[in-house]
């Protein structure tokens, strides 16, 4: 049995003291840092890319989990592999089968984490063409756009219907993670399902103790 692993997404940090941001979460025990790239086309909101990615890199030792919200992602992988992204997290559906299989292929080459994102209404059959060499599955419990949206319930049953595909497939080494909504409350329900990693953005950033919300957030899962 493993602990949850907590992944603050940095979209609700502060951005005029993002390296203070980014020392506490390290010290307060996140495992991943998540960075929410959106292109203003495949989600209507536009964030941080490359040049944040590589400056956030040099100053930390957390795993730089990119959750890549565009269109292209077979274009600029490159990019956020090259800007030291661990983990790429790709939305399934942005690309065909074959080319989601090329985007696993390209991410594991360059020997980083692949991941594939599934929106609310994606079923989960989306991932089957990779599950098997996935080292992670990203079930969005929000339409992906925007930090401190409300968690959709029945998104665990889609942590669980991810984790028997990857069971199925005899992968049993991947991970879930869950993203969006999730804080004290929704953390128990979604790790009693099987996720393993939990992104948090406003339910850390925006409390009034953002240390001491993570390892709540990650002590309700732990129950
Ligand atoms: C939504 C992003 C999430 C979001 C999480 O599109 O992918 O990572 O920032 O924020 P909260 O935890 O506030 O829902
Ligand atoms: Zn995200």
């Amino acid at each position: 049995y493993q602990p949850v692993k907590i992944a603050p997404s940095i979209l609700s940090a502060d951005f005029m003291h993002l390296a203070d941001d980014i020392a506490m979460i390290e010290q307060a025990g996140a495992a991943f840092v998540h960075i929410d790239v959106m292109d203003g086309h495949f989600v209507p909101n536009l964030t941080m890319g490359v040049p944040l990615l590589k400056q956030l890199k040099a100053a930390t030792s957390l795993v730089c989990d990119v959750h890549l919200m565009i269109d292209n992602p077979l274009t600029e992988i490159p990019w956020f592999i090259e800007a030291g992204a661990d983990l790429v997290n790709v939305h399934a559906e942005t690309l065909t089968e074959e080319e989601l299989v090329r985007a696993v292929a390209m991410i594991h080459e360059a020997g980083c984490k692949a991941a594939v994102a599934l929106k609310p209404k994606t079923p989960v059959s989306a991932l089957a063409p990779v599950i098997a060499d996935l080292d992670m599955a990203l079930v969005m419990s929000v339409e992906p756009g925007f930090s401190g949206q409300s968690y959709i319930a029945g998104s665990d049953r889609k942590v669980a219907e991810a984790a028997a595909l990857a069971r199925a497939a005899g992968n049993e080494a991947m991970l879930i993670q869950v993203d969006g909504g999730i804080g004290e409350a929704t953390a128990p329900l979604v790790a009693a399902a099987g996720a393993d990693v939990l992104v948090c953005g406003n339910a850390v950033f925006k409390a009034p103790d953002p240390a001491l919300a993570l390892q709540t957030v990650q002590a309700a899962a732990d129950v």
